[in-house]
């Protein structure tokens, strides 16, 4: 049985649908706090556990239950503008309850987990593509948590034995191919599911931070993972961990970067829409450029990311023509 925390949230419950897909006993335990409930009812086949991280009996109480093998542990805060208002919210939820697993794990004997990190990790780059080995100086309470737990890790690795394999996610986008499941976030802080809520809902407007960046076209690039490649990385490194690989740590990304403009056209070419835009300021703590180099994870993990922007923006515009519909 594989634990999923955070398994009914966007990332997660493409995790726990891919897992099911693959013949997988799976456990999803989240306290529904930023997933959903109808999210979990879509998950057909996967027990679901509802409790909170911050609780020790709670997660203790799921060790009790079931046999599990290994952990993928999604469940966190993770908007970078509240954890900046909200420090003590976001250590006492991604730092205290990621150890409240921790503990657990240890206590029933289960020593293998798959944590979701991000490149958050390292801040301002000094250099890009950024590598596993480029310094890490978070500039934002959620990245310090990310490092935070990343560094408790090596603690448990140490003092007990517990291996992980921490992946550090750079811009996750995207949705299930087949419309099962996709991004559902409240507030939704990401770009592509914004420009697609311009798309469709009158009177929105999709607001564009920043267009004097030192960038092709004067707007910020990123690297767009799809979600249905970074959950191929989940299982390969859940294979890796139960084939005997040691803790580890790996870039999730697609070492080529596009602009938010990039983004823009991408969408208004699937959409086939007319999208309202407004130029804004720059916004503070946006770097002009982050690209993962993922050499690393297609070396070691085998892994091959091979969906593209616009398969990722067909997905989520399908997800997202299917969500207006359910909402109306
Ligand atoms: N979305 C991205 O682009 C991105 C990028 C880098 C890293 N990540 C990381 O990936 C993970 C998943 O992100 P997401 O976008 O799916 O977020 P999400 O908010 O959709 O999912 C997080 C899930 O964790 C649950 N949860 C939170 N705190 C909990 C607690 N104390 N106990 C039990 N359940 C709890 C929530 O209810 C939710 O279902 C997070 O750890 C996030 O930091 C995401």
């Amino acid at each position: 049985m594989i634990l999923v925390t955070g398994g009914a949230g966007y990332i997660g419950s493409h995790c726990v649908q891919a897992l099911l897909d693959a013949g997988r006993d799976v456990v999803i335990f989240d306290n529904l706090s930023t997933g959903h409930r109808e999210t979990v009812e879509k998950l057909a086949g996967a027990g679901f556990v509802e409790g909170d991280l911050k609780n020790p009996a709670d997660i203790n109480g799921v060790f009790e239950k079931f046999d599990i093998e290994a952990v993928v542990h999604f469940a966190a805060f993770s908007q970078v503008g509240e954890s900046v208002k909200e420090p003590y919210k976001y250590f006492q939820n991604n730092v205290c309850g990621s150890m409240n697993l921790l503990e657990a794990m240890v206590k029933h004997d289960c020593k293998k987990i798959v944590f979701s990190s991000t490149a958050a990790v390292y801040g301002e780059p000094d250099y890009t593509p950024i590598d596993e080995n480029h310094p890490k100086h978070p500039i934002n309470p959620y990245g310090e948590t990310k490092l935070t737990v990343e560094m408790i890790m090596d603690d448990f690795e140490k003092a007990y034995g517990l291996k992980s394999v921490r992946l550090r996610y750079f811009n996750v986008a995207g949705a299930d191919a087949q419309g099962r499941i996709g991004e559902w976030h409240e507030p939704e802080t990401h770009l592509i599911p914004n420009v697609l809520k311009a798309a469709i809902n009158p009177g929105k407007t999709f607001n564009l931070f920043g267009d004097d960046y030192p960038t092709k076209d004067g707007t910020c690039v990123r690297d767009y993972i799809d979600v249905n490649d970074l959950i191929d990385a989940h299982l390969l490194a859940l294979k890796y961990l139960q084939s005997g690989g040691g803790t580890n740590v790996f870039n999730l990304g697609t070492q080529t970067g596009s602009t938010v403009k990039e983004v823009f056209e991408t969408c208004k070419k699937v959409t086939g829409k007319e999208i309202p835009y407004e130029i804004q300021p720059r916004r503070e703590g946006d770097p002009a450029i982050l690209v993962a180099d993922n050499k690393k994870a297609r070396e070691i993990l085998d892994w091959q990311p091979s969906r593209t922007l616009n398969d990722s923006v067909k997905n989520a515009w399908n997800w997202e023509c299917q969500f207006i519909n359910l909402n109306k």
